[in-house]
């Protein structure tokens, strides 16, 4: 028989969002009548369609792909086409960052290169994640066995962590801005993590999946327009939220060229070229026809369809923290963010909020204790839903917790 991998005896034996749909499920199995009720804040998926511009480029690249003439097969490089690399370089000039397109590697999404980039590193490292985060960071690391240690974000830091300099990691996850929380990091905030990262000789792996929300002008798009950082980091990105490719599937993660690893034996390697060698391995790139649509996001026709869709989840975003100001209710996000993390009211703990919202309000948001320690007594609601619903829903929170 097999042996299995028992780091996976470690893990939370549900993801988050698997409980949160069995609690609805049952809710609504000894509640028939209110089944069309019930309003989803709670799971981060976009709602809108794709821009018109971008389905048209998925519509022209697939049917290239059924003439003899301009046909793809597997791609020469796995690596993503040149005409997304640039685009997406381009995108980077857009707000004063420059990177080379062969420091760009076009993904699948976000979460893949997130959970599979620990491949590349040794289980010996010291990893280091903000609490509460987005899970893969923690679940990806566990299931290789390494040590992982916590950086608290909380009230008092505005839910941005902060380096602790007695404290040593080899690997440091930073997302900003924050799923769940919403805070974005600031360009000191995070020069200070930059500092960190190479003070331990440790590499971030910075995944800005929500850059596309960021509206505050001291609130770095890319970590690489922040001095130092193509000394110590790796950007990952997506278009899921950016351009509403959750259904697509289509990232991109930036290695800078100088990023090295020392070997135990001295030899100094590219972290690029080895991550090359794991994905040439596993990986065999995105599809033809989503790299067509991934490139006209980029494009000038594109970036402003996208905006549309990104100004109406932020105007939901404004609805959501509006309500939350008129209640007294603390929250962080919704300027820089799609989320909203709020204290529950009360002091309640964060699944007993989720019980009383649903059950009174029939309202889902994502109690904060799914995302670490530092989650519990708060809850993320997201602003990717219908606007109607959206204002439908602070109607009932507002009457719910006035009750209270
Ligand atoms: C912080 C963060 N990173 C990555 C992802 C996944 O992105 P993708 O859809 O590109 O895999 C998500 C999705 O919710 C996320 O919240």
């Amino acid at each position: 028989m097999p042996k299995l991998n028992e780091n996976y005896l470690k893990l939370e034996k549900n993801y988050l969002f698997i409980n949160i749909a069995k609690k609805i499920n049952e809710y609504i199995k000894n509640n028939p009548d209110k089944k069309d009720r019930i309003i989803r804040m709670g799971i981060g998926d976009v709602t809108l369609p794709i821009a018109p511009c971008v389905v048209e480029a998925v519509k022209k690249g697939a049917d290239e792909m059924g003439v003899k003439e301009t046909f793809k097969g597997y791609e020469d490089s796995g690596t993503g086409y040149d005409f997304l690399k640039e685009a997406v370089a381009g995108y980077y000039k857009s707000f004063g960052v420059d990177i080379a397109t062969d420091e760009i590697r076009i993904s699948d999404g976000a979460k893949s290169d997130c959970g599979n980039i620990v491949d590349i590193f040794g289980d010996d490292n010291i990893v280091l994640i903000t609490d509460p985060a987005y899970p893969v960071y923690v679940d990806s690391n566990l299931m290789n066995g390494r040590k992982v240690i916590y950086a608290d974000s909380t009230e008092e830091n505005g839910f941005s962590a902060v380096p602790d300099p007695s404290v040593h990691a080899d690997i440091i996850y930073l997302c900003s801005p924050n799923n769940p929380t919403g805070a974005a990091f600031k360009t000191s905030e995070l020069k200070a993590w930059i500092d960190y990262a190479i003070a331990n000789d440790a590499v971030i792996i910075y995944d800005a999946a929500y850059e596309a929300f960021i509206t505050e002008d001291d609130v770095p798009r890319s970590i690489f327009a922040v001095e130092g950082a193509r000394k110590c980091a790796i950007e990952i990105c997506s278009l899921s939220k950016t351009a509403g490719f959750t259904g697509m599937r289509c990232g991109y993660t930036v290695i800078p060229n100088e990023l090295e690893f020392k070997a135990s034996n001295g030899e100094v390697v590219k972290i690029s070229q080895v991550w090359g060698r794991r994905e040439g391995s596993k990986f065999n790139g995105v599809s033809y026809p989503v790299q067509c649509g991934a490139a006209a996001v980029f494009s000038e026709e594109g970036q402003k369809q996208c905006k549309i869709n990104l100004e109406y989840y932020k105007e939901n975003a404004r609805i959501i923290a509006e309500t939350l100001d008129e209640l007294g209710i603390w929250y962080s996000g919704g300027k820089n963010s799609p989320y909203i993390w709020l204290r529950c009211p009360n002091g309640m703990k964060s699944w007993d909020f989720f019980d009383l919202l649903l059950e009174k309000a029939n309202v889902v948001g994502t109690p904060g204790a799914g995302f670490g320690k530092n989650g519990e007594g708060y809850f993320r609601l997201t602003s990717f839903g219908d606007r109607d619903k959206t204002i439908e829903a602070m109607a009932r929170v507002k009457e719910l917790i006035k009750s209270l």
